[in-house]
């Protein structure tokens, strides 16, 4: 292989640029040329291809976010998209391709794979919905960043005896709320995976109430509610005070953790590792600390299944 190119696809997430970095790195000192595909999909369409080279992805382990920017690609979900993709790429002499992002960019790597494309999924994406891999990259600096939020909205609910409802990202996987619950001390996790009605936390919120606790945190998955919807109703039914704080696009900035660093560089080198090989349609990722690959389609039918011994772990040590 002479010739390979990378993409950043999806939410960005911090560590891609580590991803990258690995990427351009490691092909290069296995002697294969490599581009740079801007905007994501889009960019393959569009063929805003960029020459990479090894200053190129110089000063960029430390930075949040994507040097190459990122896109949610519509056209590749239609089959004249994924053929204009293949094309492009071709006509490139571009033989290889590593996207870094999560399952929607994978169905697009498998369907250039089809095309005659050899693809590699990295896994990127703050949401850690992917269960082949224990971790996403992402995920860690985006707990971290949560966790410094509650740590600051404990200190001001600690001090009016209030309860904050905090609402995080996660439409159908909790894993930001359920780790940062555990590790901000949260007095109740809402999750998508684990369904709670209103009047079910209710029940928690009286007993709660009659604990003697004067503060507390209630940390909401945003698939598992909205949190300004819980703040009125728990005014509206408890003696509390509750205030609600949306986190938002803070958890996806910010500079990423050693861990993401490292999942970025390791994944991004073995992805190229494959290519080198000629081994194409696989997606890696890391289980049981070891750096793994597997088939694309095979990896993203793992079904996922929430970590409920951490929940109940979570609801005793909140009492
Ligand atoms: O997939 C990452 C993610 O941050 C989700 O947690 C969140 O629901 C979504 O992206 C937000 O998407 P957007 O940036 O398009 O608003």
């Amino acid at each position: 292989m002479k010739k390979i190119a990378v993409l950043t696809s999806g939410g960005d997430a911090p560590g891609m640029n580590a991803a990258i970095r690995a990427v351009v790195r490691t092909a290069i000192d296995a002697g294969m040329e490599v581009v740079g595909v801007e905007n994501g999909y889009d960019g393959v369409l569009n063929k805003e291809f960029i020459p990479m080279g090894l200053r190129s992805v110089s000063d960029i382990i430390q930075r949040g976010g994507t040097i190459l920017r990122s896109a949610r690609c519509k056209a590749m979900m239609t089959d004249e998209g994924r053929d204009l993709a293949a094309k492009n790429l071709k006509e490139e002499g571009i033989e290889g391709l590593i996207v870094i992002g999560g399952d929607g960019s994978f169905r697009g790597a498998e369907e250039l794979c089809k095309r005659g494309i050899l693809c590699i999924g990295v896994p990127g994406t703050i949401d850690n919905d992917l269960a082949y891999t224990d971790y996403t990259i992402g995920f860690d600096t985006a707990c971290n960043t949560v966790l410094d939020s509650i740590n600051r909205i404990r200190d001001t609910m600690g001090s009016h005896n209030r309860v904050s409802v905090v609402e995080v990202m996660g439409r159908h996987c909790g894993d930001i709320a359920l780790y940062t619950g555990i590790g901000g001390g949260a007095e109740v996790i809402m999750i998508p995976e684990i369904p709670m009605t209103l009047d079910e936390l209710l029940v928690h919120m009286k007993d709660y109430e009659k604990s003697g606790k004067r503060s507390g945190i209630i940390v909401l998955a945003e698939g598992a509610g909205k949190a300004d919807e819980v703040e009125k109703f728990l005014n509206a039914h408890t003696g509390l005070e509750v205030r609600a704080s949306v986190l938002g696009h803070i958890q996806r900035g910010g500079s990423p953790t050693n861990f993401d660093r490292y999942l970025g560089t390791t994944l991004g080198a073995k992805a190229v590792d494959l290519l080198k090989n000629g081994i194409g349609n696989r997606i890696v990722g890391i289980k049981d600390g070891q750096i793994v690959d597997m088939d694309i389609i095979e990896g993203i039918s793992v079904p996922r299944t929430v970590n409920t011994k951490l929940y109940e772990i979570a609801k005793v040590v909140a009492k």
